[in-house]
């Protein structure tokens, strides 16, 4: 079936893979899982996706942005000599667009969605055959239990899915037909999945979910509990350092995790609590179900609990039908909150969701305008945040190697980046540092004293 201008698919089984992730920590989640489960069957990871035989893009379809660039890459997939390797589109963009995908990019040879990719190598297999292998079920039987065990890590911070898929269905908004409904993982597989990690080197775990803080399950003795119970259970693991969550919803951040910020001290002081507009009335038109205050009042909760935490957040502008006056509730709620970091985006129709058909979509420049001004004042408080962090005594945990020679880039418990250059310290150590400088992106430090990781 391949048209004239398709180089040939490779004729022998892959050797080599290269995952290359587009979207959010779950799908960067995704991505690593599949690497291991490719390394256990004797794969090899290569540095460059044309290097490989085989290429897995990772895709996301939260934008329309992010969906361009994936068929941009597909087609980069060429090799000097004609030839290309194996491609494998995962992801969201497969999941809504299944076979539509080898459709217009002919020599796309594998399509997986994100609750299928366990079942990779019988596709890779199949397309090895020259079979169509096309796999964007939801089975009923999760594949974490098809997975092979967590493996040795890099990186001393590693992220642990804990519940997938999202029942809110925010009028703007794909994941929840990419993802499917929420499902939480087990009590016990969490557990499991993070002492391996610990054991692996990891001092610093990221629960995930699309509405992490949904999470609901079992504990050993057959008690319900909320994810505040897990974090609770977790904190008694002894190596594990550190503990973080993304994403929450303001609708489950529930009394017991609020607390929870204010007792458990490997919780970090950091919540990202998306809002996505100040105002109600485009609150509404986004199904978020939660007004301005009432997400206002959850944060005074929070900072009464935890006083030093760090938020952040999610920001819409452009919704259909949002006026100037509507947007400016927007400034005015980052005004009440003052995050030390944000993110925010121009509205993008998603195809299938009730919003891509609303009357009064906003043009291109006026969302141009309106994210500018949201950027500005943004920035402006995340300086004042890293800039009210000099001469503060803190913890970090060295993440990776900087740039110059023998710099070490770690995080404070606030998710700020801090460079030091400590050439007797290692990647996992975590130490006292003095921070020194601010910048709008990171902050530089000397360590205090040496402690014992
Ligand atoms: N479950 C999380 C967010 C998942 S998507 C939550 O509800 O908070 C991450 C972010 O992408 C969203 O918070 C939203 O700000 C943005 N987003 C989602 N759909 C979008 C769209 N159609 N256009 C622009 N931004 C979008
Ligand atoms: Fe999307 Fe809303 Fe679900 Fe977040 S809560 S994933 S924005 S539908
Ligand atoms: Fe993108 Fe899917 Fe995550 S659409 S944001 S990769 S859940």
């Amino acid at each position: 079936m391949n048209r004239n201008d398709t180089p040939p698919k490779p004729d022998k089984a892959p050797a080599t893979f290269h995952v290359k992730s587009f979207g959010c920590q779950m799908n960067v989640y995704d991505g690593e899982r599949m690497a291991e489960m490719l390394g256990e069957r004797g794969m090899t990871p290569a540095a460059e996706g044309t290097d490989a035989d085989l290429v897995i893009l990772n895709t996301c379809h939260i934008r329309e942005k992010a969906v361009d660039k994936v068929y941009s890459d597909i087609g980069r997939l060429r090799r000097e000599d004609g030839t290309r390797p194996m491609i494998a589109v995962a992801g969201c963009v497969a999941q809504a667009e299944g076979r539509e995908i080898s459709r217009r990019a002919r020599s796309v040879d594998i399509v997986v969605g994100p609750q299928a990719y366990h079942r990779l190598p019988d596709l890779i297999d199949k397309a090895g055959r020259g079979e169509e292998a096309v796999d964007t079920d939801m089975p009923l039987a999760s594949k974490f239990g098809a997975l092979p065990a967590r493996t040795k890590q890099a990186r001393p911070t590693a992220f642990l899915t804990i519940m997938e898929g999202c029942d809110k269905f925010c009028t703007y908004c794909v994941v929840p037909y990419t993802r499917g409904a929420e499902i939480s993982r087990s009590w016990d597989a969490i557990l499991d999945e993070a002492k391996a990690l610990v054991e692996g080197g990891v001092r610093e775990i990221t629960l995930l979910g699309q509405n992490v803080n949904a999470w609901t399950g079992e504990d050993g003795k057959g008690r319900m509990q909320g994810m505040d119970g897990l974090v609770r259970e977790l904190a008694k693991v002894n190596d594990l350092k550190r503990i973080r969550y993304t994403t929450s919803h303001p609708n489950d951040m529930s009394d017991g995790l609020i607390a929870a910020h204010g007792e458990v001290e490997k919780l970090m002081p950091f919540l990202h609590l998306p809002v996505q507009s100040g105002n109600d009335r485009i609150l509404k038109a986004m199904n978020r179900s939660h007004s301005a205050d009432s997400y206002l009042r959850i944060i005074e909760r929070v900072r009464e609990a935890r006083p030093d935490i760090a938020l952040s957040g999610d920001f819409i502008v452009g919704f259909p039908g949002e006026t100037d006056a509507e947007f400016e509730d927007t400034l005015k709620i980052v005004e009440q909150v003052r995050y030390a970091q944000c993110y925010s985006f121009k509205y993008s129709p998603r195809p299938g969701t009730p919003a891509a058909d609303m009357d009064g979509q906003i043009p291109a420049e006026v969302m141009d305008e309106r994210l500018a001004r949201l950027q500005a004042l943004i920035n402006q408080h995340q300086v004042a945040f890293n800039t009210a962090a000099i001469g503060r005594r803190t913890d970090i945990l060295l993440e990776r190697k900087g740039r110059h020679p023998g710099q070490l880039i770690g995080k404070t418990p606030w998710l700020q980046s801090v460079h030091v250059t400590a050439p007797d310290l290692a990647i996992g150590d975590m130490v006292e540092v003095d921070i020194v400088s601010a910048g709008p992106n990171s902050l530089a430090g000397e360590p205090s004293r040496r402690k014992a990781a």
